[in-house]
């Protein structure tokens, strides 16, 4: 059982945005994985290590943290372990993460969110308390940022809950408005948005396993949908996902898209391409089309955030961005 007292509230608290942000750094690059922070403190509450889950196959987050503890020689001071996600209990590509943090000094163990496999909810946090240590939900933390973390933690993840619970990927539908409200460039223009648009575009696509478009944007624009404004730590190509049931998108476009490392592929209808997508792992899709095919979408009710751009009616003024976000509602 526990001997020591607590790692100081704000100290768990301070280690959770940590991790929480080493986590956010790789979203996008661990599929089919979920992206997973682990902060390692010591009694006082000093962080030790912390790291993040970087790509499937690679190290879960907690046995990257605490490996990176141990070479630093200062793993015998490991008191609390904090977790974004709630530790494996199986085995994967990997050893379960409940037997890494079973195999160190850790005493206590914070969490963000449960496994959201409803299979295997609990079972790492139980374990972990079963063998004597001191495991608490950020959530349920006496402080008054618990409840904001965990909904982080949640939201983090959202994605990854999104494909094993519902068998799709997470749906991020972007829309860029002109001043008038519509969705065409002037003529000559494939955008009319500010850079600070443009880069939160790039975050987005960062942040997607696959592009979603249409053919009628790629005959208009040609667009790259490549990640330039913002770091992209992906290694695996990033899906280019094209509905186009007439097959009018140019064979020049497909190869050079290939070239420039998308895996590019042409679907006949909506449902089809989402299973296509959830079977190879496509966590969340970020959807960059036309006003053709983004009412289909919202014809389905196929979408879990809205981010709309709205380009400002006094030219030099900010682009207002509104985020409608189904988990936060
Ligand atoms: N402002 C913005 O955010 C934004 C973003 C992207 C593009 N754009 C602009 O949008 C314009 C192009 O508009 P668009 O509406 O033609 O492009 P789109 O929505 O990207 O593509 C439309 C095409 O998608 C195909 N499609 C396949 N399945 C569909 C389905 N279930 N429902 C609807 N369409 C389906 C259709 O071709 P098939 O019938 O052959 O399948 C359709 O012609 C360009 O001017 C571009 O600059 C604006």
């Amino acid at each position: 059982m526990t001997t020591c007292p607590p790692v100081p509230a704000d100290a768990v608290i301070d280690g959770f945005r940590q991790a929480l942000a080493a986590a956010e750094a790789f979203a996008g690059a661990t599929a089919p994985n979920p992206p997973v922070g682990c902060a390692v403190l010591d009694a006082q509450g000093a962080v030790l290590a912390c790291e993040a889950h970087q790509r499937a196959g690679g190290l879960h987050a907690e046995a990257a943290a605490l490996a990176v503890g141990r070479e630093a020689g200062l793993i015998d001071r490991a008191h609390t372990l904090i977790v974004t996600l709630e530790p494996c209990n199986h085995q994967g590509r990997t050893p379960p993460c409940v037997e890494a943090i079973l195999a160190s000094p850790a005493k206590a163990v914070r969490i963000g969110s449960r496994d959201p496999n409803p299979a295997v909810t609990g079972e790492g946090g139980a374990r972990l308390a079963r063998a004597g240590l001191d495991v608490a939900f950020v959530g349920d933390l006496d402080h008054r940022d618990a409840a904001d973390l965990s909904r982080q933690a949640d939201r983090l993840v959202a994605p990854f809950t999104t494909w094993s619970v519902h068998g799709r990927p997470w749906l991020t539908l972007k829309q860029a408005l002109t001043a008038d409200g519509g969705m065409v460039p002037p003529a000559g223009a494939k955008t009319f948005t500010s850079q600070a648009s443009l880069v939160l575009a790039h975050r987005l696509r960062r942040r997607a396993d696959a592009v979603v478009t249409g053919s009628g944007t790629i005959l208009a624009d040609a667009p790259l949908f490549t990640v330039r404004r913002a770091p992209d730590p992906r290694q695996a190509p990033r899906r280019l996902a094209i509905l186009d049931r007439r097959r009018r998108t140019p064979a020049s476009y497909l190869d050079a898209a290939r070239s420039r490392g998308f895996e590019v592929s042409l679907h006949d209808d909506i449902p089809a391409l989402l299973a296509d997508l959830a079977a190879s792992g496509v966590l969340e899709a970020l959807i960059e089309c036309g006003p053709t095919l983004l009412e289909a979408f919202l014809a389905a009710d196929l979408w879990d955030e809205r981010v709309t751009i709205r380009q400002s009616p006094r030219p030099g003024e900010p682009d207002t961005v509104e985020i409608l976000d189904r988990l936060a509602a």
